[in-house]
């Protein structure tokens, strides 16, 4: 079977606060991520790199697009239809585009029992089989078969309080991974499995708290049940393919996209997207990245920084 090519990108961080009143940002925690963003995002986040981003994928014409999380800012309905319209700018069929929501997009209690995430993306999250466990966030996780991938949509993003940006995905979603895992229809393919937080945590027990994913070692215990499975993730702001040896001699490659609005002097944190290649015979086959060239405005082929 031919070679299957997974276009990753994640963190678009796109802010609209078209039509919401002032009041609404600051009485309640958004005050807190509209002072973040005011203070540290706001200068370096360019709505017009994922723009010029969204150009170069309709050119490249991947088999998929799949992007890991924090679409918008504030989780606020015109950030979504903004992230929807970009992702439309692509061209793709909604078949062959795959997102999973991250912390900002369940950043209010109100996002989530509004369920905002699953009404703006419901084309891009459907399932191919019947698995979904309860979320805050919405039904997840999805499947979709594509050729040799079984693209697997998880979600870990939860209302917090003030600061906090830790992951949940619940027992319920990890015992679906699981039983998905072992079902015939994945027989034979490579699981591509998208997560907003990364499946290893930061050394420090209280970063781990504050924005970390304390189920990520059972995570990686149930991603041991496949030979070998990719763990695609955003969050960190920062490109990164690390190799696992997990249980059983099974591979985890954990695979992180920087922010796709990120202009940053860091060539690893700077805005771009990964590739991956993948096929029935050899799995994960090629990974590269296209990074963001703030003096040419175009994306330049780099390699896939390595987990040191
Ligand atoms: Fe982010
Ligand atoms: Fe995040």
């Amino acid at each position: 079977m031919a070679t299957y090519r997974i276009a990753h990108l994640s963190d678009p961080h796109l802010l609209d606060l078209t039509g919401v009143p002032t009041s609404q940002l600051v009485l309640n925690k958004r005050i807190t991520g509209f002072a973040n963003l005011k203070l540290k995002r706001g200068s370096h986040h360019k709505p017009r790199v994922v723009e010029a981003m969204m150009d170069d994928l309709a050119a490249r014409r991947v088999d998929h697009v799949v992007i890991t999380g924090d679409l918008t800012n504030l989780a606020l309905d015109p950030e979504f239809a903004r992230a929807r319209a970009v992702i439309e700018r692509m061209g793709y069929s909604p078949d062959d585009v795959s997102v999973v929501p991250g912390n900002h997009d369940l950043y209010t209690g109100g996002a989530a029992r509004g369920q905002r995430f699953v009404k703006h993306f419901a084309k891009y999250i459907t399932s191919d089989l019947d698995v979904a466990a309860a979320h805050p966030s919405g039904p997840f996780p999805y499947v979709r078969l594509r050729g040799p991938a079984a693209i697997i949509g998880l979600s870990t993003a939860v209302p917090r309080l003030p600061l906090v940006a830790s992951g949940w995905a619940g027992d319920a979603q990890l015992a679906a991974l699981e039983r998905i895992l072992a079902r015939d229809e994945l027989a034979g393919r490579v699981p591509v499995v998208l997560m907003h937080h990364p499946v290893t945590n930061p050394t420090s027990a209280l970063a781990t708290v504050m924005r970390g994913w304390r189920e990520a070692p059972t995570m990686r215990r149930v991603l041991s049940k496949a030979r070998e499975s990719l763990a695609l993730h955003g969050h960190l702001h920062h490109r990164v393919h690390e190799v696992i040896a997990a249980e059983g001699g099974s591979t985890i490659h954990r695979l992180g996209a920087t922010s796709a609005s990120l202009v940053h002097h860091n060539p690893h944190a700077m805005a771009g997207y990964n590739l991956y290649e993948v096929s029935r015979e050899r799995g994960l086959e090629r990974v590269s990245a296209r990074v963001w060239n703030a003096s040419s405005e175009a994306f330049d082929e780099a390699a896939l920084p390595q987990h040191a």
